[in-house]
């Protein structure tokens, strides 16, 4: 698939709105081991926030840890860690959903303690967890909300993102797989709470098609989910071009806390943002 080129029309167009965020507002990313560092090496894994700091003219603060869910980054207090650092104006990326999965309470989430209810409805379910307490355990939606208000109740602005893919290839590895169930609810939740998205998943999916499923799978060298630092800059040029390309709440002012290189990636806007 070829990525259409349409030009950075609305980054073009930018100074003549208001003057918000200030030099001083700060972006945030809340994400997994996808998009966390792990030092200066060319081999091995790399997450693909390593690459995000050129990218910005504001601070931009990289709190994605390994392993983590919406549930886990809430119980084990990363969430409050980073709403502690967050000042009014500031930028918050949610971009989760790799260690969601699973089910509550049993089989491989004993012990991880990090499985959430699918879809974003308010139902939950209570498990034992492995502090022996009992949990009220909610679905992804439900957990992406309280995020949402928390970050709302302190004046800085929610950004949804969705998760970059794993190499899950289809019709003989020739179509990468498009579709990811926490994306979509993502997507879901940032319609119901007015949320600007960033479609980072669909950027991603398309590089790595262009690059077809031996040039991309050579990004991949330890398993299907975590990238090289070569995979890692393909997903932070792709989390920079759906901001580039983002139509929604907030987009505009958004796009000012990225440096002026950011429109030299030269990756057009897929014809839905
Ligand atoms: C953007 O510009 C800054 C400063 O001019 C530079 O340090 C950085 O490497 C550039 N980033 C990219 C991705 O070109
Ligand atoms: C919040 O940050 C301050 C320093 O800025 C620190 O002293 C305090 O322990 C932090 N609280 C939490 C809950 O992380
Ligand atoms: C276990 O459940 C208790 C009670 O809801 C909660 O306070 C705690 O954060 C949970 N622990 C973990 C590791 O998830
Ligand atoms: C297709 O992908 C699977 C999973 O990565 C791999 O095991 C297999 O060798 C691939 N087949 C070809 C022909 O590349
Ligand atoms: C994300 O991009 C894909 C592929 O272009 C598109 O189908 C989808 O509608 C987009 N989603 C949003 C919310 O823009």
């Amino acid at each position: 698939m070829k990525l259409s080129l349409i030009p950075f029309l609305a980054f073009a167009t930018l100074s003549a709105t208001k003057p918000t965020p200030t030099a001083e507002s700060k972006v945030f990313l809340c994400s997994d081991s996808t998009a966390a560092e792990y030092g200066p090496q060319t081999t091995g894994i790399q997450g693909f926030g390593y690459y995000l700091y050129p990218f910005f003219t504001s601070t931009f603060v990289n709190r994605a840890r390994g392993g983590r869910s919406t549930r886990s980054f809430i119980n084990e207090g990363l969430w409050t860690q980073l709403l502690n650092l967050t000042s009014p104006g500031d930028y918050v990326v949610i971009e989760m959903g790799h260690n969601d999965g699973g089910t509550p309470g049993t089989g491989g989430d004993v012990g991880k303690d990090r499985a959430v209810l699918s879809g974003v409805g308010e139902e939950t379910v209570v498990v034992k967890n492995s502090t022996g307490k009992d949990e009220v355990v909610r679905t992804f939606g439900s957990y992406l909300r309280q995020m949402i208000a928390d970050l709302r109740a302190i004046g800085a602005t929610p950004v949804l993102s969705g998760m970059v893919p794993l190499m899950r290839w289809n019709d003989g590895n020739t179509t990468l797989q498009k579709t990811w169930r926490f994306t979509e609810y993502s997507r879901e939740v940032s319609k119901t709470e007015n949320v600007l998205f960033l479609n980072h998943t669909a950027y991603s999916v398309a590089r790595f098609q262009e690059l077809g499923y031996a040039e991309a799978k050579k990004m991949f060298p330890n398993d299907d989910t975590h990238t090289n630092s070569v995979g890692a800059k393909v997903n932070a040029e792709s989390f920079v071009t759906s901001i580039l390309c983002a139509d929604g709440p907030n987009a505009a002012s958004f796009r000012e806390t990225l440096s002026k290189n950011a429109t030299e990636i030269g990756y057009g806007c897929l014809g839905v943002a």
